[in-house]
């Protein structure tokens, strides 16, 4: 028999061909769309970069006021939806679990839908669903999403019940567009094997979400939050460092399979956090964020020779998220409130293309077992 070779979590296996983002791992260099993910950050709305991936351009104004609109009609939820969000807020299920099941519900009226129809409900009620889910677990009645808002804008709107400031919105819209799509990451390739085997839009946003939940994943900036907080309070970041190290226990918020060098995510992050910092008057945490990723950077160093250790997306995440005032529970499904586009595109790309995901194991069981009979054991 040909033993194959073994690539264990697919590292450095290319599977898929894509023109929605290009990660450079060695330059530290991100491209979404063919645009470099600083200037896409820190200018475009959400809705923009989610044409952008969609339609493989960037779109004229009247185009992205079209798709603004479009998009905004498409929030709102069933009543069967909220029932079920209501029933998890009530079981204290998490954020990410409550979102798995809001995804899964919310194929209710888009049996019909075009592929095209699909992938912008999807994209436009995963904010619905969160916001929805959040005002319950508070005991509160859900906010109907407002069509006259903006993606980013509408999405804190449901949260809250206010109208959030500018610089809100822009933050929100910054980090949005930052993680709106990275390469065939796990959520990402998960969503592809879905469609792979033809099945459906709905589905396949439904079993990435399972994907992205886990810390070594979209779970890691609450976490981090709960790290800078403790370092906050007690202060001396690097005793809290080499604490953890020695305890043979991973710093939330560093080190990346791909990135050999610092997330280009966390730098733009780490401005937009800066910013929002700065505009509040209250830039104590923020310092501390930033002496903390100093002292770390530097212990990983010490700590695993072989490779460099460096900011991931998730550090920077925590603090802006929390700056703008975004729940740390709700600190991973926000990501996934983004990733869904880049959920979509790739599916589109995949079924554009498509051949069934089915790689190969290497079986390492028994192979001279013998059958015995149940009462004979
Ligand atoms: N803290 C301490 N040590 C680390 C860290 C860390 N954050 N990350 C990697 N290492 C060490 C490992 O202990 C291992 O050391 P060893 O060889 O002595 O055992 C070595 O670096 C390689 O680790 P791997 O797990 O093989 O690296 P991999 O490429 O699989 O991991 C990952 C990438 C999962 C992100 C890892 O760096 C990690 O666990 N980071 C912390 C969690 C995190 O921040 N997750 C968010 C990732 S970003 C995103 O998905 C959006």
């Amino acid at each position: 028999m040909v033993r194959s070779e073994l690539h264990q979590g697919l590292e450095g296996v290319t599977v898929a061909e894509t023109s929605c983002s290009r990660v450079d791992g060695e330059a530290g260099e991100l491209l979404i769309g063919g645009v470099p993910v600083e200037a896409l950050a820190a200018n475009a709305t959400y809705e923009e970069s989610v044409f952008l991936l969609f339609e493989d351009r960037l779109p004229t104004a009247d185009e992205l006021a079209d798709f603004r609109a479009d998009l905004a009609t498409r929030r709102d939820i069933h009543a069967d939806v909220r029932a079920v969000l209501r029933r998890a807020a009530e079981e204290e299920a998490s954020a990410m679990d409550a979102l798995r099941m809001g995804t899964a519900a919310a194929t209710l009226g888009t049996e019909d839908c075009s592929q095209t129809a699909t992938a912008r409900r999807v994209v436009a009620v995963f904010p619905t669903i969160v916001a929805t889910y959040w005002r319950y677990r508070q005991g509160e009645e859900p906010i109907d999403p407002r069509t006259d808002l903006g993606h980013a804008a509408n999405y804190l709107y449901m949260l809250t019940g206010e109208e959030p400031n500018e610089a809100d919105v822009r933050g929100l819209e910054t980090y949005l567009n930052t993680v709106i799509d990275h390469g065939v990451n796990a959520s990402t390739f998960t969503a592809r094997t879905v469609v792979s085997t033809e099945s459906d839009l709905v589905s396949a946003a439904t079993a990435a979400v399972g994907s992205l939940k886990g810390p070594l994943h979209g779970g890691a900036p609450g976490p981090v939050l709960d790290m800078l907080r403790t370092v906050h309070e007690r202060g001396d970041p690097e005793a809290y460092v080499r604490e953890k190290l020695a305890a043979g226990e991973r710093l939330m918020g560093f080190g990346h399979r791909v990135y050999r060098v610092r997330d280009p995510r966390a730098a733009v992050l780490s401005s937009a956090a800066e910013r929002l910092y700065a505009a509040s008057g209250d830039d104590d945490f923020f310092e501390t964020v930033r002496a903390f990723e100093s002292v770390a950077v530097d212990a990983l160093a010490e700590h695993s020779t072989d490779r460099r250790l460096e900011t991931n997306v998730e550090f920077y995440t925590a603090a802006l998220l929390d700056g703008i005032g975004i729940p740390q529970a709700l600190f991973t499904a926000t990501f996934g409130v983004s990733r869904v586009a880049g959920w979509m595109a790739h599916c589109r790309e995949q079924r554009t293309d498509n051949r069934l995901v089915r790689p190969v194991s290497r079986y390492v069981g028994e192979t001279d077992r013998t059958w015995t009979p149940v009462g004979d054991r």
